[in-house]
């Protein structure tokens, strides 16, 4: 089957643990890391195009050749070889510099959302190497789920789904920039370093408790983002079992076991930020939701 477009549905990630455990000699970070995707999505819609076009209806992102889109539907013409384009319209709905990976959602949409188009039949992995190439977290946005993530962020080990929950994830007005975070890093180290094979055995136990007791982000100290601190006592105080920020921040999140308490957390932390979203755990990754059949024009007949 092959479309002349398709909708896709790019979910944004939270760390349920974040922990650094070396350093590369290409200067990035080895990390061992429990990732959840959440729904709150990045919509995409892809349509067949001879050209390449970018656009983000009301977001500040620039749509140039930095862009992780572009960068995901250009490895993907290279690598299939097809002579083809894109036009791609994104609705980002996930902050940016928040540590929650929209940039990452963003190329994997392209990347699943071209090999529907194209009815190009890459397989995960194959997707996955290419992602790879493009930002680390790509491989994650594709898998999706709940994953023990470690290497660079390519070595990826599926769990079972994390025990029910829900998130409330608040991002300050001002973001992170992930270099910058993994710099600091190597300056001033972290004094946290949470047990991520603890909290992976207490996904496959369902532990809720297990998996809170267990979370924490080694980035958190460095990352510069100074609200990080008070938005976690709000959320504690609020009834969050554990609270933290996610990949190299800004975005901090809080886990409860209720939906009645987390929305009321989230009503409360509204009233001094912005951006708060209440989210559940999502089980997949960067996935086609509608497509719309490519007719072929009918080839005229002799006689
Ligand atoms: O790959 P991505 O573009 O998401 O990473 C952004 C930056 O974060 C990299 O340029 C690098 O400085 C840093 N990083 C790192 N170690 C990782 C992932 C990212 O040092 N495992």
């Amino acid at each position: 089957m092959q479309y002349k477009s398709v909708t896709v549905l790019a979910p944004a990630k939270l760390n349920l643990s974040l922990d650094v455990v070396g350093t590369l000699p290409n200067g990035y970070h080895a990390l061992d890391m429990v990732m959840q995707s959440i729904d709150l999505f990045e919509k995409l819609t892809l349509t067949r195009s001879e050209g390449l076009t970018l656009t983000l209806p009301g977001s500040f992102v620039p749509a140039n050749d930095k862009n992780t889109a572009i960068k995901a539907a250009l490895a993907f013409f290279q690598y299939t070889g097809l002579l083809a384009g894109v036009d791609i319209t994104i609705q980002k709905r996930v902050p940016v510099r928040a540590g929650m990976a929209g940039g990452s959602a963003d190329a994997a949409g392209v990347l699943v959302g071209l090999n529907a188009l194209y009815g190009a039949k890459l397989s995960m992995s194959e997707l996955c190497a290419i992602g790879a190439a493009i930002g680390a977290d790509v491989p994650f946005a594709l898998m999706g789920g709940t994953c023990r993530v470690q290497g660079v962020g390519d070595f990826l080990k599926a769990l079972p789904p994390c025990p029910d929950c829900w998130f409330v994830v608040v991002m300050p007005s001002v973001g992170v920039s992930t270099p910058e975070a993994f710099k600091q890093y190597d300056v001033v180290g972290s004094p946290v370093h949470p047990d991520c094979e603890q909290q992976e055995q207490a996904i496959r136990a369902d532990d809720l408790r297990g998996l809170c007791a267990a979370a924490g982000n080694a980035l958190e100290h460095c990352s510069g983002a100074v609200e990080t601190p008070v938005i976690r006592q709000l959320l504690d105080a609020h009834g969050a079992i554990a609270s933290q920020m996610t990949g190299s921040g800004a975005a901090v999140f809080g886990l409860f076991d209720g939906e009645e308490q987390a929305a009321q957390a989230a009503a409360e932390l509204r009233q001094r930020y912005r951006q708060v979203y209440l989210c559940r755990p999502d089980r997949g990754g960067a996935r086609v939701v509608h497509g719309r059949p490519l007719v072929r024009k009918k080839q005229k007949t002799a006689g």
